[in-house]
């Protein structure tokens, strides 16, 4: 399947009106999706540069089509209701922007505060890949 991945600052504000699947992705900071204060309090603890706009700013904005399968996941240290998600931030914005409750939302564990991804977690990425996959038009999961 064709597929594209994008920084939110190269990302359209207006996605193609084929799109078959949208999964947007992010940290989790301070319970929610990044913004440009997390994002400057990431860059103090020496996070590289971070982009000027994040996920947040991106779908305030966006226009996304109907028929697109909608996805959000990110990274958290985390599994308790404390460590928040940002994936699920992304999805209630999701319905109150864009009207969509249909989200399929996942977080994925990191085994320290700048990552990597913790052990088993890259392949809990490509099981959630293959779930999102299925059942797209002229997809089957391999
Ligand atoms: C400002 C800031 C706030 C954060 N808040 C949370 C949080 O509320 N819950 C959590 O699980 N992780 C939190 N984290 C940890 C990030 O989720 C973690 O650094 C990130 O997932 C690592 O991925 P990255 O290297 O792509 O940024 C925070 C990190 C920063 C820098």
């Amino acid at each position: 399947m064709s597929t594209r991945v994008l920084e939110v600052p190269d990302a359209p504000r207006t996605l193609p009106e084929d799109l078959d699947l949208l999964v947007l992705a992010a940290p989790t900071h301070n319970r929610r999706l990044p913004s440009a204060v997390s994002r400057a309090q990431a860059a103090k603890r020496g996070a590289p540069t971070p982009p000027s706009t994040g996920i947040r700013e991106w779908l305030d904005a966006a226009t996304i089509p109907p028929a697109a399968r909608l996805a959000a996941a990110d990274t958290v240290t985390g599994r308790s209701w404390l460590s928040g998600s940002a994936a699920k931030d992304a999805a209630k914005r999701l319905h109150r922007v864009h009207g969509r409750v249909d989200v399929a939302c996942h977080s994925f564990l990191v085994s320290s505060f700048q990552g990597p991804l913790a052990d088993g977690e890259q392949a809990a990425v490509r099981a959630w890949g293959r779930t999102l996959v299925q059942g797209l038009p002229g997809q089957d999961a391999r």
